[in-house]
């Protein structure tokens, strides 16, 4: 067969209007009526292939890497604000170079050291909380996942400089998604544009970013520190360089942009669901309180599935390839649509009702649950993000009495390349904090 796969005969801009007015539901009403896969169209971005089963994820994250180039795709839309040296942005052997250094300080026993650090950063935002008042939880996870990862990445402990970066990468962030959504704007159009803004924003962190290294060079020539920065200063490519200043900045600014929004967008997220499901709050509560885990585990899981902080995982093809019976082109975007399979009944009964006891005790199907994508590409941080969505809602849980001033579900709304609920998740603590357990 070498027609594309089938798909709306409407513009491409009523195309994205649609994707943009409903994230969730766009690619589940794809999947529901032209099948696995399917044909979107963008403007700006052009065709793009969804699929939507299993079988055919597992053929795009285990195909080449060679023929489905994720940091090609990737870059289409983050190059400007991560740079050409960023594990995203990078295909073949130089993004294997930079993903082995990265993974090590994202593994194993490192995370649970950052344990610690987590739940003080945590106690602290959590003393700040009004009580009675309602107000927006994910600034507040953010202002937590933000700190874990300055201190944790940067090694940054002095705490005007942790406020300093935070305003820095705030005044970044909100500046990238205007360029990142409309590429058009990505040209000099003037005082006040929105790109000269960006630039601005952009070098403003980078001199900050750049002072960090040289300040952290000179330690970890002596050895000392074991934040990510220093590891990866001690780290050395396979032919004994160590990695180079922009090389550094790169993968800095990758780590934290991917590293922290998602997290804290993805607590916020539990936090809407769980307040709307008082019966999984209560058994949520009920388990920590007998100091089990596997609940949380499960918790964390569902919220992931259910709201997927990330919606797509781009692969764009450097040669033709067949998907689902369909010659693609090369050059083009193949993309498993991850709410797609994550709302498809056959997979997850009940897809649309929030319900963790389905990942009680089972084994998750890594190409049906994709919320950190897969494959070579898949998550640097998944399991270190899991570990501290766990950390984080376990104080919350126990220790905060909370009520969603409006029961109405929380809309979605697209911020940067995440999805997030649309005020924020809105809260009320209905009384002071229990006591530190
Ligand atoms: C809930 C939180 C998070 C979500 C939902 C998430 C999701 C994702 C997704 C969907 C991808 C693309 C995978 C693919 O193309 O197949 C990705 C890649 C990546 N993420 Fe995360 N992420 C989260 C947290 C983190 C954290 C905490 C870190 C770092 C500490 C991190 C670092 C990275 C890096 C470096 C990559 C690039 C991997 C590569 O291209 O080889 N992420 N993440």
């Amino acid at each position: 067969m070498s027609a594309l796969p089938p798909g709306s005969r409407a513009p491409s801009l009523v195309q994205a209007a649609r994707y943009l007015r409903d994230p969730l539901g766009f690619l589940p009403r794809h999947q529901e009526r032209y099948g696995d896969v399917f044909t979107v169209r963008f403007p700006f971005f052009g065709r793009i292939v969804y699929v939507s089963s299993p079988e055919l994820v597992k053929a795009v994250f285990t195909g080449s890497p060679d023929v489905f180039h994720a940091g090609e795709a990737n870059a289409t839309v983050l190059e400007p604000a991560l740079g050409p040296n960023s594990v995203l942005t990078l295909d073949g052997e130089p993004h294997l170079r930079q993903r082995k250094l990265l993974l090590p300080p994202f593994h194993g026993d490192r995370i649970r050291r950052y344990g610690e650090l987590m739940l003080e950063v945590t106690r602290r935002e959590m003393e700040s909380w009004p009580v009675g008042e309602p107000f927006s939880l994910r600034p507040s996870t953010q202002r937590i996942t933000l700190s874990v990862i300055l201190r944790a990445v940067f090694g940054i402990h002095d705490e005007a400089r942790v406020e300093r970066a935070g305003e820095l990468i705030d005044s970044f962030s909100d500046r990238v998604t205007t360029i990142t959504r409309y590429p058009f704007l990505r040209r000099d159009l003037g005082p006040g544009s929105p790109w000269r803004r960006f630039l601005a924003a952009r070098r403003r962190l980078d001199e900050l970013v750049y002072e960090e290294i040289a300040l952290r060079r000179a330690e970890a020539e002596s050895g000392e520190g074991d934040d990510v920065l220093s590891l990866l200063l001690r780290a050395r490519h396979d032919d004994g360089s160590p990695m180079s200043d922009a090389e550094l900045r790169d993968e800095l600014l990758t780590v934290i942009g991917a590293g922290h929004e998602t997290t804290a967008t993805a607590l916020a997220w539990a936090m809407e669901r769980l307040l709307r499901n008082p019966q999984v709050l209560a058994r949520l509560r009920d388990s920590i309180a007998a100091g089990e885990d596997d609940y949380l585990e499960a918790t964390a899981k569902e919220t992931l599935r259910l709201r997927p902080v990330i919606l797509d995982v781009a692969r764009k093809l450097t040669a033709p390839a067949t998907i689902g019976g369909y010659e693609l082109p090369a050059g083009s975007f193949v993309v498993p649509a991850i709410a797609g399979l994550h709302y498809r009944d056959d997979l997850f009964p009940q897809a649309r009702e929030f319900r963790p006891e389905r990942f009680l005790g089972g084994k998750v199907d890594n190409y049906a649950w994709i919320p950190f994508g897969g494959g070579i590409r898949r998550c640097v941080g998944a399991a270190f993000a899991e570990f501290e969505m766990r950390t984080i809602l376990r104080e919350i849980v126990s220790r905060a009495d909370l009520h969603a001033p409006d029961p109405a579900p929380e809309k979605v709304k697209i911020r940067n390349i995440t999805m997030t609920p649309q005020h924020g998740t809105r809260i009320v603590l209905e009384r002071p904090l229990a006591p530190i357990a």
